[in-house]
This record gives structure tokens, sequence and C-alpha cells, in this order.
């Protein structure tokens, strides 16, 4: 949530910023802002309710210049999205100025020590609290910036990514971290702060991740310094980056989503490359192999995971039960965090994140180490909090997810915890030889059959279309599938803005079958395989109550294409590997009809994309 971008350097501050913030838009879209020191000392602040493009129209005009800067683009958590409340923010003097991801959650106490010593406020936001508190300490104990950050750090409780800059000492970026990411670019006498790497790519491959605690001091013509909040210096560890500029734009689609929605063929082989390979019966996960012996012993998996990656740990409750049978508990990890749950040492915990910086997870993720459980993390983003809090894992090579609402990400941890679970099958001796075999080259062409499901995107256009204006949609699966309605009815909820429920098919008798009539769109996965009747007879159901069935049914089908409203007919394939293709029409279903309605696809309301607050 929120994003935050800065330079020091030799280059024109004002594009680089500008367009770090549009990289980074999709962290957050409430409003931005940017702080800059020109030539002749001058410090000017642009910040605007709304998107990167108001912020840029309200800012022509006025004076940009300079080579130092700093911005920030907000999704509110303290005061109301307005002019004010958007960051940067000003010490007293309103020679500082701050940007800030997270959260410092004991600022009404600090805020109260400040007034009483003057200080007056003009936002309603904890970020500005903090600000003060820097000045106050640099001015009272005549520090440099660094140390009074690093000062004021050791007094604030919650979670942070800053950015500070003084006017009186335009030579000098400090940059801190706590629980919320930051990476730093180091280029030719240049460097580049930023919450991801989107906004550094194009400039150096050379990064430094900062950890948690730490104190970066970026200072013109000298090399990177890092201290920990402790003052004890650290030897910054400087990595290469791996993703290329394409990556990360829109490469000629309309929105990233349908982009992402596109690429999953490549994303599901490349989460799968180098770890299977069906000819010769392997399946090996080199992040887990340490961990083989806790896998075959455990008495119990738990996922833990929030939205779309907790959907994912549900298809692998189905995956891990059936091949490799184990017990599985999915957990939503905000739940579990502040629950006394009962774990065991001997508990192996699954936590999957796109982002790896989900706060209820990371949390969730130390509470269970705290009490002696293995952790494996299945993560998208390399070297994310969550990859580095977990004792091993594997990560699920999507590269890059922009779009809001996750589409490529799900697709790629399924395909993950589909080789983790066949591979620990394999270990356990749970699976008969044939079948593991079978399954295997099932896997290896599941890549082929998401590209055919693809392919009907144009029948699928039409039937949103038909769709467009309801008002409530219902989505039923059963077994492997009923991960897949939920997911689907989340798709369309989080960026269509239609209320939609996702169900187990058989649970529509216990309650929601009562909202069904001739305005009720019901999409139903309707695939082969041992659920099928039992849901053509649920089918049945919604039709003698004359609601609307859009069914997503294997290649071939005749039975249910003659109850249905609209079939949707995608390439046979095991069960168990269902998920990965019936995903596909409910992704571009949904995302036609936000496109219908008018809605902001990428950056849909409310939303932002990596929730690093609780
Ligand atoms: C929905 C969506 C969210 C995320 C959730 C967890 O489309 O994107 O529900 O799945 O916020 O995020 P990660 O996977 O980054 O931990």
């Amino acid at each position: 949530m929120c994003g935050i971008v800065g330079y020091l350097g030799t280059r024109e501050v004002y594009p680089i910023l500008i367009k770090g913030l549009r990289r980074l838009e999709y962290r957050g879209y409430d409003s931005a802002g940017v702080a800059m020191i020109n030539g002749s000392g001058h410090l000017n602040v642009y910040k605007r309710k709304g998107k990167v493009s108001d912020l840029e129209n309200f800012a022509t005009g006025n004076d940009t210049t300079g080579t130092i800067g700093i911005g920030h683009t907000r999704w509110a958590t303290h005061g109301e999205p307005n002019d004010v409340n958007s960051h940067p923010h000003y010490s007293q003097s309103k020679n500082i100025v701050l940007i800030h991801n997270g959260i410092i959650e004991n600022y009404a106490s600090i805020k109260e020590g400040l007034k009483k010593r003057g200080h007056t406020f003009e936002s309603q936001t904890d970020t500005e609290v903090l600000v003060h508190l820097i000045e106050e300490i640099k001015q009272h104990d005549n520090m440099k910036l660094g140390h009074a950050v690093l000062a004021a750090l050791n007094q604030v409780i919650g979670a942070y990514a800053i950015v500070v800059m003084d006017k009186n000492d335009p030579t000098t970026l400090v940059a801190a971290k706590k629980g919320s990411p930051m990476v730093i670019g180091i280029g030719e006498n240049e460097f580049f702060i930023a919450s991801d790497a989107s906004p550094i790519v194009e400039f150096t491959k050379n990064v430094v991740y900062l950890e948690d605690e730490q104190v970066a001091i970026l200072r013109r013509g000298e090399d990177l310094k890092i201290r920990s909040l402790k003052d004890k210096e650290v030897t910054p560890y400087v990595q290469q980056l791996t993703i290329e500029l394409e990556n990360i734009e829109k490469g000629g689609y309309d929105h990233f989503m349908l982009k992402e929605i596109y690429e999953q063929p490549r994303s599901v082989k490349d989460s799968m490359r180098g770890r299977l390979n069906a000819e010769k019966g392997i399946v090996s996960l080199g992040g887990i192999v340490e961990h083989e012996a806790k896998f075959k012993n455990a008495k119990r998996i738990i996922f833990i995971a929030c939205g779309t990656s907790w959907h994912a740990g549900l298809v692998g409750e189905y995956l891990f039960e059936e091949f490799a049978r184990i017990p599985v508990e999915v957990e939503y990890a905000s739940e579990f965090r502040y629950r006394n749950p009962v774990i065991y040492p001997d508990d192996l915990i699954i936590a999957i994140s796109q982002s790896g910086e989900t706060a209820d997870t990371l949390a969730a993720i130390e509470l269970a180490k705290s009490k002696g459980a293995t952790i494996i993390g299945v993560c998208n983003v390399v070297g994310s909090s969550i990859a580095r809090a977990t004792h091993a894992g594997s990560y699920t090579h999507a590269g890059p997810e922009i779009g809001v609402a996750s589409t490529k990400a799900f697709t790629a941890q399924v395909t993950v915890l589909t080789l983790m679970a066949l591979h620990v099958a394999r270990i356990k001796g749970t699976l008969p030889e044939s079948r593991f075999r079978q399954l295997l080259y099932e896997l290896e062409s599941i890549p082929t059959k998401i590209e055919q499901a693809l392919k009907l995107n144009a029948e699928i256009k039409d039937i949103a279309f038909k769709f467009k204006d309801s008002t409530n949609a219902l989505y039923l699966g059963r077994g492997f599938t009923f991960p897949v309605a939920l997911e689907g009815a989340l798709k369309l909820k989080e960026i269509s803005y239609i209320h939609a429920e996702g169900y187990p098919a058989a649970e529509m008798k216990h309650g929601p079958i009562a909202l069904i009539d001739e305005e009720m769109p019901v999409f139903v996965i309707a695939t082969k395989g041992p659920n099928y009747e039992k849901v053509v007879s649920n089918i049945q159901e919604v039709k003698a109550r004359k609601g609307k069935v859009i069914a997503v049914v294997t290649a071939g089908d005749k039975e249910v294409k003659g109850t249905a409203d609209h079939t949707i007919e995608i390439p046979e394939t095991d069960e168990s590997l269902v998920p990965l293709v019936s995903v596909i029409p409910w992704q571009l279903l949904s995302y036609h009809i936000a496109v219908m309605r008018g809605c902001n696809v990428d950056q849909p309301r409310n939303l932002a994309k990596s929730v690093t607050v609780e």
C-alpha cells in the first residue's frame, strides 16, 4: 500500500518521480505528491488528491526542477484522501519533508507530546507526526539528518518505509524501513529509492533490498551507507535485478490485467521450468529439498494466506489430501494471527503470497515460527519480506503482477502447489507410479490447454455483454472447482462492483437458492469428473427456479449444453488440474464485464495491490 520513490543524482528528478509513481500506482491511488529541491535550494512540494495524472496537471507550469526529490502515491489509512493528507508531509519549520508507507501505531501519544511542545499539525495523518519528531530531535540534539531519523524511529511503534529530505542539506536522502518494502538502486553517481524495483529497472540493475530496522543514508558523491536502528554500520549487499522493463509495461494490451491473463501459458510454464520432467518421471523443487523429511513426517499442513492466495491454498488442500494423504487446514492469515491457534512443532506451514509483503500473512508466519513450526513460502516476488521470513520455499515465477486483481499469480501458485503435492506424494509413496506419471504428463500439457481456453475470449465477451448489468451473481463449483467458484466471484466483485458469492454447488440448497430468480446469473463449473452428475442436478435446480446458468464444461459435453443458457467448452484435463484451466473463463468474464461497465480495471476503487497494513 502506498508507493514511494526517491532520486538523488545528476538527472532532472521530476520525470523520474512521475514515471516511478505511475509504475507504483497499483499500490495506492487516492492521492499523489512530489517534493524537489531546485538549484537555488528552494523546496517545491506539489500534492493532490486523485491519480498521478491529477498531480501532473496540478504541477504543470510550476517549478519542478532539481536533481534530488521524493514522490508518493497514497492508499489512505489515517485521514481521508484529500490534498492536505497527501504526502510529502512537512516538519514544523517546513524545511524537512517525508513520505511514508505503513502505519505509525503510537502516533497519537507522540503527537500529544509534540503539541505540548508547541507543534501544530495540518493533516490527520500519522506520517506528519513522524517528520515533526525527526526535526525536533535534529534541532534539539544538533544532529545530522540520518542520526535524527534513527533516533526518531527508535521511539516509533509500527510499520514504515520512509524517505526524508532536508532543504538545508540538498545532498542527502535518508530512507528507512520496517515491515514495508524498500529497494535502493545504485547507478553512476546516482541513487534511486522505491517500494519495488519497477521505477528503478530502466536505470540500473544494481540494487540493495533494505532490511527491517535499517536506515540508509544516500549522499551525493559518496557510497551508500546503511546503519541499523541500534546504530551499527551494516555492509550493503548489492544484488542484480532479474526483471526487465518489458515485464512491467502493458505491451500493447489495454490493461495490465488482460496482459497478465494472456501471460498464463508462459507463467505456468515458467513456474514448472526445471522442476518437472514427465518423460523421466521427475518432480524436483530445489527450494524445499532440505525440508523433505519435514514434509514426509508432517502430521498436518496449514496454509496461511489472504484473498486470491487463500483460494490457491484451498486448491492446495484438495491436492495435498488427494495426492500426499496429509490432513490440511487452510487459514485466513488475519484470523489465524489473532486466535490462539494450536500449532505443533511438526506442523508444516505453507504461506502463500504473490507480493510477499501482506502484513497479516507475515504476522501469521512469525506466530507459527514462534511455536516451532517449519514455514515454507510460495511467493512471487523474489527477496520479498515473506520469502525472507520463511525457512524455505518455492517461488512462483509468474513475473511482476501489476493489475490489482490477481490472475497469473493464482495459476502460478496452484502450479507450484501441484508440483509440491506430487513431490511429497512421491516421497511418501502415496500415489501409484502409473497415476503419478499420468499426472506429470497432464500437468505438462496445462500451458497448451490454457492457451486453448484463452481462444474462447470472443465468446466470453459476448456472454459478458449479456450479464454486464447484473447486480448479483452466484458462482458454483464442487470438489477441486469449489475454490475456483470463490475466485471467480472475487474477480467479478473486486473489479466490476457486482455483488457475487462463491459457493460449493451442493450448499446452494442450504440458503443461496432463495436468491435465484430470472435476474440471477449462476456461473457453474460442470466439467467431467466424479462430481459431474451431481453438479448437473444442481444446474437443474437453478433452471427450475428460472435462474440463468452459464456453465464451464468439458469440450464435447452434451448434457449441460442442453440445459444451461450458455456453455463455455474448455479442454479436458485431470480433475485435479481443472482449476488451472477453468479459472481462465471467469477471469476473462470479469475483465470484460468491468470494462463494459466503465470500471478502472487495473485500479479498482478502495483496493491496493500489496496490503502492507493489517
Ligand atoms: C485479489 C487479490 C487479493 C490478494 C491478497 C493477498 O485479486 O489480489 O485478494 O490475493 O491481497 O495478496 P498477496 O498474495 O500478495 O499476499
